[in-house]
């Protein structure tokens, strides 16, 4: 009898030929690696379908083979054709029979005039894409190559326009929290406010409210016009630069928004304009303070952790900050009443307020 493997089994308790002993254990399978190489081509399907129109023209004709559609939009029908299976490869477009059809999510999310259209915000998302390229050396050194830091006109431009709709529908909805609708004359400062969404919000729901309305000059160029097109700008003084150092009144306003700009900043500098926002509100008044944050044991919030990583990528002082940062760095500024309210899925705020005087009475 030949000799087995393992002396200790008999042969006939071994895989045969090995000679390895059967095994309860199976490996894990290799999905989540492919899924990550994939991502890199899904990213890509996607901005290209965006970039050359599919999604619109589909809203616009209807049901249609990819020979119909390469028509329409002056494409290689076989070329375009692949693109299109791939996009219904990501469950962003229907494909029965031959014809590919908009997906009640496309036609939400991917046409242009969308309900809550991201087609402008896809592409920008990530950053800039070449940092990503450099993301080992960034880590090896500590600092993104090309930070957005040294071109934010560049890059906060299109991404605010991008975010616009998003934001505008979180800042509505968050009426149904705030009541800002309800206030008396409120005076509002919106810091880092590109396109001014939250600031519209207020403005067209509160028609006594006025704003002051700061972004880095060349990006506050974008709420300028959006507020304008709106005829809400007679109601906003615009303060250009940083800020961490425009002039701010003291015990001055109702309504404070920090939106989205926390996470560029890190927790220190985050830290400050937390600092600077309770300074500025008067007594009773509130803060509000969007952003992707990420769990306390930052092991679950998967999409605040990647959004920490991007930060990571291509600015110079970014990060994932956590809700118990947040609340607890509220809290020492000397806010109270702090809560998390989440007026449209996948955005939340933290709203704090800063105590009334002693002798005034809370709110009910
Ligand atoms: C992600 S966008 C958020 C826009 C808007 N607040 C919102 O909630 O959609 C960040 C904004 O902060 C602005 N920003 C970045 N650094 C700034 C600084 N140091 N001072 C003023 N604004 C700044 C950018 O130009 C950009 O408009």
């Amino acid at each position: 009898m030949r000799d087995a493997a393992y002396p200790e089994l008999k042969t006939t308790h071994t895989i045969a030929r090995a000679g390895r002993p059967f095994t309860d254990y199976k490996p894990p399978p290799a999905a989540p690696v492919w899924d990550v190489i994939e991502g890199y081509g899904r990213f890509h399907v996607l901005v290209s379908a965006l970039e050359l129109g599919v999604f619109d023209a589909l809203e616009r004709l209807g049901p249609s083979t990819g020979d119909r559609l390469a028509d329409e939009l002056g494409v290689s029908a076989t070329h375009l054709t692949t693109l299109l299976e791939g996009v219904v490869a990501i469950h962003l477009l229907d494909q029965r029979f031959g014809l590919f059809e908009l997906n009640d999510t496309a036609r939400r999310y991917l046409t242009t005039d969308g309900a809550a259209s991201m087609a402008a915000l896809v592409p920008v998302s990530p950053g800039p894409l070449a940092n990503w390229q450099q993301l080992t050396g960034t880590v090896r050194t500590g600092r993104p190559a090309d930070p957005v830091d040294d071109d934010p006109v560049g890059f906060y431009v299109p991404l605010v326009e991008g975010t616009f709709t998003t934001i505008s529908r979180m800042a509505a909805r968050a009426d149904g929290f705030i009541r800002y609708s309800a206030l008396d004359a409120p005076r509002i400062l919106d810091l880092g406010a590109g396109g001014a969404p939250w600031t519209t919000a207020v403005l067209t729901a509160n028609a006594t409210a006025t704003a002051v309305v700061n972004d880095l000059p060349g990006v506050i160029g974008v709420a300028e016009r959006r507020l304008d097109d709106r005829d809400l700008a007679d109601r906003v003084e615009f303060r250009p630069g940083s800020f961490h150092e425009i002039d701010l009144e003291a015990d001055h306003y109702d309504l404070i928004v920090l939106g989205h700009i926390c996470r560029a900043e890190g927790a220190d500098r985050a830290g400050a304009l937390i600092d600077r926002a309770f300074r500025a509100l008067k007594p009773g008044g509130r803060v509000v303070l969007s952003d992707y944050f990420a769990d306390r044991q930052r092991s679950l919030a998967g999409h605040a952790l990647m959004m920490g990583v991007t930060m990571m990528a291509s600015t110079v002082h970014g990060e994932a900050l956590s809700y118990g940062d947040v609340a607890d760095r509220l809290r020492v500024a000397g806010f109270e009443a702090v809560r998390l309210i989440e007026p449209i899925g996948f955005q939340e705020a933290f709203v704090a307020s800063k105590p009334p005087r002693q002798n005034e009475s809370r709110t009910p």
